[in-house]
Formats: structure tokens, C-alpha cells, sequence
């Protein structure tokens, strides 16, 4: 048989950044090349996995679908992110679980759920500081301040670092947008490299900080953990206090923009959830299925495999799709309408397995913070003009939202 292939707007970096998500090619292989083949001069080859049972069934496979070969499919960037650092997203078993346990029991949903009323207060008061603007760029006022704040808090970092946070992580994710490079010239896998040699080198200092002064915080239980008796390897250690700094910003920004622009596009829903705020909780789930930020994450099979009739060889990549997953027909009605009430939603915008968020619960209570504040005060929000994207395939975003709002 003639391996299916895929069309290559669905990695394309431009597409993403001109056009949004490509739905309409995600439902196409969906429905006929479940499993297709996507070869690019520019990119490293890779079977394009778009349906929902078939993401849940090899993200649940560790063993055989493993992580650390390739984290992503991007032109650039990529090889050097994977060889520079070493965190949860790139280990596979046995040290996967034993480093995912130094961290699981502070982002339990119990845990996280005693601190919603600090996220409260951090989204009251971020909507105070913009509540006099009544024209703003939503993204650099709103959504990413939250997550940088709140995570900022828990790490035990000085808030006025939030900035560097800022920087740092669109270099990194956004290493193939042009607005995010510097001025020098250099190029995005350059630009993400240096950006992570600032992270090593700024968390170096808390380490050896919190060493002499632990603290109740994230940055002194991750400096004072130990393996089998020793402090983590610096490239582990660091690593890990990167991947804090960065996994929930960039994504927790998307959700809440993307959110925002759902609910902007969609006026019977908004007034429905402003009318009933017990579907905040729906809503949430509604906009991550509905965002999706993550656009996709690679596993490679360690020996040779057949899904629905394709051979893929040990080594080869497999790209698993979330935001196709989440409109899969298969598993949800009417995927294409935004439906803050719907009742089954078993959305994976936060993957599954093996690799879970680890900060899905905190990205909920960051969400639901932020969204039961504006939409209490919210009287009026409006577009001005149409968003722009980032130039990703890896992560999609929205860079700059230019709203007219009106809150009390
Ligand atoms: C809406 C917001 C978020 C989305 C959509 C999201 C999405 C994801 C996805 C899809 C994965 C799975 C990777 C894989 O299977 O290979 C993941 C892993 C991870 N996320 Fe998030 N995330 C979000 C927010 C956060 C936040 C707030 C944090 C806070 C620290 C965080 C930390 C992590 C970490 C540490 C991992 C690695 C887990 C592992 O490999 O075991 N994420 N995230």
C-alpha cells in the first residue's frame, strides 16, 4: 500500500501565522489518512497523527512512544532546545516518573484549589490596572501577565523579573517569529539558545540562594531535591526550573486570548456565561478544547510499528496533533461550534499519558480567575482590529489582540 501523506500547511509556520489553525486539512486526514506521511526539504519528516483515539492510545504507550528523540517539528530551533535542555517533556521512563515526583504533589487540583483566592486577587487587580485604558493590545495587558505573575509567586521570583520571563519565553517558543528576534540578526535557533543560556544562568543564582536559605517555594524544593541521595545534575536541575518558568506562559496566554477572541466572535455565549456564572467551570474546558494551544508534540516509536496499515520504522516521528483531536467528530458533537454548556467534554488540550500537564490544574485556575473577574465587570469588548498570530506550528498564539473595552 502507498503511505498516505499529509499537506504541509499543517506544520507551515506561515499558515499558522496568516491563517490560524487548518481545520479543514485536519478534518480531511481525519476522516481518510488517519496516520499520513509529511516530508518538507526544510523539516525533519514525520507521520501527521490526527485522531482523537489514536493520540490517547500512543500518548498512553510510554514505553514504545517515547519522548526524548524529538520534542517538535520546526524548521530550525528544534535539534538545539532538545540538546541543551534535559525536563520532563523529553525524558522517558524510569527517570520521567522519578523527576515528574519531585514536582506532582504541589500541582495536585486539592493543593492548587486552596490558593484560588491569591489567583482571584492577582486577576482583580490586573484588571484594575487596565480598567481606565478603553482601547488595549489584550495580550501584553492581560493574558500574559497573569501566568507570568503566578508563576513568579510560586518559584519564590522577584515580580519585577516577570519582564525577562516575558522575553525569554517568546524567544524561545517564538524563535521563528521575526517580531521576537533581536536586532543583531540572528536567527531564531540562535535567539532561542541565547535566551536559554539567560534562564540557566539566572536560575543558577536562586539555586545556590535557596541552598544557603531555603524558602517555601517551588525554586527551594526543586535546589534542595535530591536522587538517591544526591542534589539533581545542574543540567536536570536547571532544566526543570526552565521548564516551569516557561511550559504554563505562552500557553496559558493562548488560552486566555484565544478564549477572549471565542467569546468576542461568539455573542450568545458570552452573554450566556455572563448571565450564568456557575458555567465558568464549562467555559474553561471550552476554551481549552476550543484554543488548543499546543498544536502538537512528538513521540517516536522505539521498535517498528503498524497504525491503520502504515509501517512506521523504530526511530521515525510521529507528530500528535491536539487541536485535531479536539474536533474530533467522533468524540464530540457538533466540534466546530463553541459551546460553553456542552456536557461531555473529554477535551486533551492538556495531552494525556505519560506527559500530562503537569500544570493543568494551575492553567484552570488561571483561567477561571481570570474569566470570572472580566466577566463580572465586563460591559464592553470589542475588536479593533484582526489579531495577530504567531508564527508557529509548535505553539499557536495570539500575539497582539487589539480590543475597546469596558469594565466597571
Ligand atoms: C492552557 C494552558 C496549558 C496547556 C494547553 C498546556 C499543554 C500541555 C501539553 C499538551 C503537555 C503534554 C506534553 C506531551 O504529552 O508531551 C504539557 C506538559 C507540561 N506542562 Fe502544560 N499546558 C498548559 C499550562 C501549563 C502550566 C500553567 C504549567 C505550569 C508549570 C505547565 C507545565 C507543564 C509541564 C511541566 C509539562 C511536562 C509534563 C511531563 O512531560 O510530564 N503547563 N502541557
Amino acid at each position: 500500500m502507498q503511505t498516505p501523506t499529509a499537506p504541509i500547511e499543517i506544520i507551515d509556520p506561515d499558515y499558522y501565522q496568516q491563517n490560524g489553525y487548518p481545520h479543514e486539512f485536519w478534518a480531511e486526514l481525519r476522516r481518510d489518512r488517519p496516520i499520513a506521511y509529511c516530508k518538507h526539504p526544510k523539516l525533519v519528516p514525520f507521520y501527521a497523527v490526527t485522531r482523537y483515539e489514536d493520540i490517547v492510545n500512543i500518548s498512553k504507550q510510554p514505553g514504545v512512544f517515547e519522548n526524548a528523540p524529538l520534542l517538535s517539528v520546526q524548521p530550525e530551533a528544534e535539534e538545539d532546545l532538545i540538546t541543551r535542555v534535559r525536563t520532563l517533556l523529553n525524558m522517558d521512563p524510569p527517570d520521567h516518573r522519578t523527576y515528574r515526583q519531585l514536582m506532582s504533589r504541589y500541582f495536585t487540583k486539592r493543593r492548587l484549589n486552596e490558593d484560588q483566592h491569591r489567583l482571584d486577587q492577582v486577576a482583580e487587580d490586573l484588571l484594575d490596572s487596565v480598567a481606565d485604558e478603553a482601547e488595549m493590545d489584550f495580550v501584553t495587558r492581560v493574558s500574559a501577565i497573569l501566568p507570568l505573575a503566578v508563576i513568579a509567586e510560586l518559584m519564590g521570583l522577584p515580580q519585577e523579573d516577570r519582564d525577562q520571563f516575558f522575553r525569554w519565553t517568546n524567544e524561545i517558543v517564538g524563535a521563528n517569529d521575526p517580531e521576537f528576534r533581536r536586532e543583531d540578526g540572528t536567527t531564531g535557533r540562535e535567539l532561542a539558545q541565547r535566551a536559554i543560556e539567560e534562564v540557566f544562568a539566572y536560575c543558577t543564582d536562586f539555586v545556590e540562594d535557596r541552598r544557603k536559605h531555603p524558602r517555601d517555594d517551588l525554586t527551594t524544593v526543586l535546589a534542595t531535591a535530591k536522587i538517591e541521595g544526591e542534589y539533581l545534575p545542574p543540567l536536570e536541575l536547571l532544566s526543570y526550573l526552565f521548564l516551569l518558568i516557561a511550559a504554563g506562559n505562552e500557553t496559558t496566554r493562548n488560552a486566555t486570548s484565544g478564549g477572549v477572541l471565542a467569546l468576542m466572535e461568539h455573542r450568545d455565549q458570552l452573554e450566556l456565561v455572563q448571565k450564568h456564572p456557575e458555567l465558568l467551570d464549562s467555559l474553561v474546558e471550552e476554551m481549552v478544547r476550543w484554543t488548543s494551544p499546543v498544536i502538537h508534540f512528538c513521540r517516536t516509536p522505539n521498535r517498528d510499528v503498524t497504525l491503520h496499515d502504515v509501517s512506521i520504522k523504530a526511530g521515525e516521528h510521529l507528530t500528535l496533533f491536539y487541536p485535531s483531536a479536539n474536533r474530533d467528530e467522533t468524540v464530540f458533537s457538533e466540534p466546530m461550534r463553541f459551546d460553553v454548556q456542552r456536557d461531555k467534554n473529554p477535551q486533551i488540550g492538556f495531552g494525556i499519558g505519560e506527559h500530562l500537564c503537569l500544570g493543568a490544574h494551575l492553567a484552570r485556575n488561571e483561567l477561571r480567575a481570570i474569566f470570572k473577574a472580566l466577566l463580572a465587570r465586563l460591559r464592553e469588548i470589542e475588536l479593533i482590529e484582526p489579531p495577530e498570530r504567531l508564527r508557529s506550528g509548535f505553539i499557536g498564539g495570539v500575539k497582539h489582540l487589539q480590543v475597546r473595552l469596558r469594565l466597571v
